[in-house]
């Protein structure tokens, strides 16, 4: 069989394959230059970008648990203006889909953050962070409740020249009425899931891991949870849908796209092997081939009830 065909599209945009990097999970894609060719990534979706730089928490701001971590980073970032200064020129021309992850603690920053951003044309979509767990204010609020979800979306949509994604939380009882709400607030594609709430306590000493007290939980444990609302959210809105939350290799990214997602995003998975992204993109590949499937395409939503 010849080469099966890895293209998927997002918001009227190509992607070379349903491969991407998960926000805070690969800085700026400068730091993984030396391990991988970036120019085969899908996609790179970068750290979160705020107003001002932040510090983030302070240290311990991440911690192991038995099936993945925890992290309170805070939204430690260099802030827009040397984003667009130092990030973006190393970005450009890298050969592969820039995604901007961009993060607020009021609406106001969020529109701010993405007037800065207009006008750069190396950027091809703009992540909407409304799903962050780890900041006091409370960044969840934007996607916990569907009238304010509804109006961040609706705003930025009318000032934004790019598509718009936004990234949902797991962490609410029903995420279907947030989805629909993007949906009809003019979202042009859905990424899910950020961060499940955690928290971890040493017992030998008492004292809990992270000063933050409570972080994000990724990484495999939080799979089944991000292919149900996967499953959930596709049947339920039109857009695509990126999916993410514990995808380790090739066969995590097919469960995701027979879900319903479009494109993947690896997170943790980063950490433990840098290249996982390239070797997940062979192994799609193979897997394709092996199984005469001609279009990757062809995957997504076609999973079977028993
Ligand atoms: C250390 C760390 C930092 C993160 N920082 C961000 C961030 O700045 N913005 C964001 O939208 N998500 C952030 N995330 C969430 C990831 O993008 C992703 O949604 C989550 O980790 C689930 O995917 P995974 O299980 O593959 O890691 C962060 C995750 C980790 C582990």
């Amino acid at each position: 069989m010849t080469q099966p065909n890895l293209k998927v599209k997002i918001a009227g945009i190509e992607f070379a394959n349903p491969i991407l990097t998960a926000s805070g999970t690969f800085g700026y894609g400068e730091e993984f230059n030396e391990y991988i060719d970036l120019s085969r990534l899908g996609g790179i979706v970068t750290k979160s970008i705020t107003r001002h730089e932040r510090k983030g928490h302070p240290p311990p701001r991440t911690a192991e648990t038995a099936s993945g971590m925890l992290n309170a980073i805070g939204l430690a970032n260099v802030g827009v203006d040397a984003y667009v200064k130092e990030k973006l020129q190393f970005l450009r021309g890298l050969g592969t889909r820039i995604v901007v992850n961009v993060a607020g603690f009021d609406l106001e920053e969020f529109v701010y953050v993405i007037d800065k951003l207009n006008g750069h044309d190396e950027i091809d979509l703009i992540e909407l962070n409304i799903s962050c767990p780890n900041i006091k204010g409370d960044g969840m609020e934007f996607s916990s409740n569907p009238d304010i979800a509804y109006k961040v979306v609706s705003r930025v949509r009318s000032i934004c020249n790019f598509p718009l994604m936004p990234k949902l939380s797991p962490n609410v009882a029903d995420i279907r009425p947030i989805a629909k709400a993007c949906e009809e607030a003019g979202a042009d594609a859905i990424s899910l899931i950020n961060t499940l709430y955690g928290m971890a306590i040493d017992p030998s000493t008492w004292k809990i891991k992270l000063t933050n007290v409570t972080g994000g939980l990724s990484g495999p444990a939080i799979k089944p949870v991000a292919i149900a609302l996967t499953w959930k959210v596709y049947n339920t809105v039109k857009i695509p849908i990126v999916g993410i939350g514990g995808i380790m290799d090739y066969r995590d990214v097919v469960e995701f796209m027979l879900a319903g997602a479009t494109a993947v995003q690896f997170g943790t998975a980063n950490f433990v092997q840098p290249n996982c992204t390239i070797r997940a993109i062979d192994a799609l590949t193979d897997y394709l081939r092996e199984r005469n499937i001609s279009d990757v395409n062809n995957l997504i939503g076609k999973a079977k009830k028993i």
